[in-house]
């Protein structure tokens, strides 16, 4: 048990409920606000401290007795991979999920097994997502995420290779996926290099925050109601200057998403919209 579950089973409901009402300043900012100075504001603000934090490996463990019962049996599959969820007909949710068969699908083709790497999968969510959308399909399920989530996942499932560097882009995937991750990376333009080497097939990059018309900015999220004891900084990248990127990179897109989720982000130059990003790399033909 942690530290923090071993609180919470020690405290009164009541009193824990009034000491989760109890949060840094910065909890009481928007949720997701426009970062002008860019990324050196890591340096100067002690409450972003990214994503491998202890707050987001207890939420993932309180959530994962919830995320195995909202992807089992036949219902819909609107459902969250990263937050407790009541239900499994959120739409937006289920786009994303879908979206995902669809790119798993394309990515295998004819072929019955398939490798797959996940670029920010966290705990593993996605391989259980991916049996359940194409269970005949085999999958050597790679996952790369910070340390702290990757120790996590190892303990809970057991058949996926988890990865805590960038040994994992030594080698070629048919399917690689970036799902919620990319805009994580400073330098998304050398990200977004290494995963297209990776792939041998096909590059999914979803649920990428976009503008149209605005300069690629970086932006604050906040996260708190989820319990994540953190903040962390994003790109909001300009859509044109994203495909201009792949395209350096051989990447043909296949298809283009739109997910439907429009977070406010105070104070942006433009608001954004997520939309996902299906690519083949060139000269790797499809099976
Ligand atoms: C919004 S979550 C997305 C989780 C999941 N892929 C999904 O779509 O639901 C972003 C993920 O990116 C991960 N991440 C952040 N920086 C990363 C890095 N340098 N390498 C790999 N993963 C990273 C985070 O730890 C987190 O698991």
């Amino acid at each position: 048990m942690t530290s923090l579950s071993l609180l919470k089973s020690l405290t009164p409901p009541a009193l824990w409920r009034l000491a989760q009402c109890v949060r840094p300043p910065s909890a009481s900012k928007p949720e997701w606000e426009y970062v002008p100075e860019g990324w050196s504001a890591a340096q100067r603000d002690a409450a972003i401290q990214g994503w491998n934090v202890a707050s987001v490996v207890e939420a993932y463990r309180q959530d994962w007795p919830s995320f195995l019962r909202n992807i089992a049996g036949t219902g819909p599959l609107g459902v969250a991979p990263e937050a407790a969820s009541a239900g499994r007909d959120n739409p937006i949710l289920h786009n994303i999920v879908m979206s995902f068969g669809y790119a798993l699908l394309r990515a295998a083709g004819r072929k019955d097994a398939i490798a797959l790497l996940d670029w920010g999968g966290g705990i593993g969510h996605y391989y259980l997502l991916a049996r359940t959308l194409a269970p005949e399909l085999r999958i050597e399920y790679h996952c790369k995420d910070v340390p702290l989530l990757i120790a996590e996942g190892r303990r809970w499932l057991p058949t996926v290779t988890f990865h805590a560097d960038e040994a994992c882009l030594q080698r070629q995937y048919d399917l690689v996926l970036a799902s919620g991750s990319l805009q994580f990376a400073e330098d998304w333009r050398a990200t977004l290099a290494k995963l297209a080497g990776a792939t041998g097939g096909l590059l999914y990059v979803a649920s990428l925050p976009v503008v149209e018309r605005a300069q690629s900015f970086v932006f604050v999220q906040r996260p708190y109601r989820f319990g994540y004891e953190t903040e962390y900084l994003g790109w909001c990248l300009k859509r044109a200057e994203f495909l201009a990127a792949a395209a350096k990179n051989h990447l043909t897109l296949l298809r283009e998403f739109a997910v439907g989720h429009r977070p406010v982000i105070v104070g942006a130059p433009e608001q954004n919209e997520y939309r996902g990003f299906l690519f083949q790399r060139a000269a790797c033909g499809l099976a």
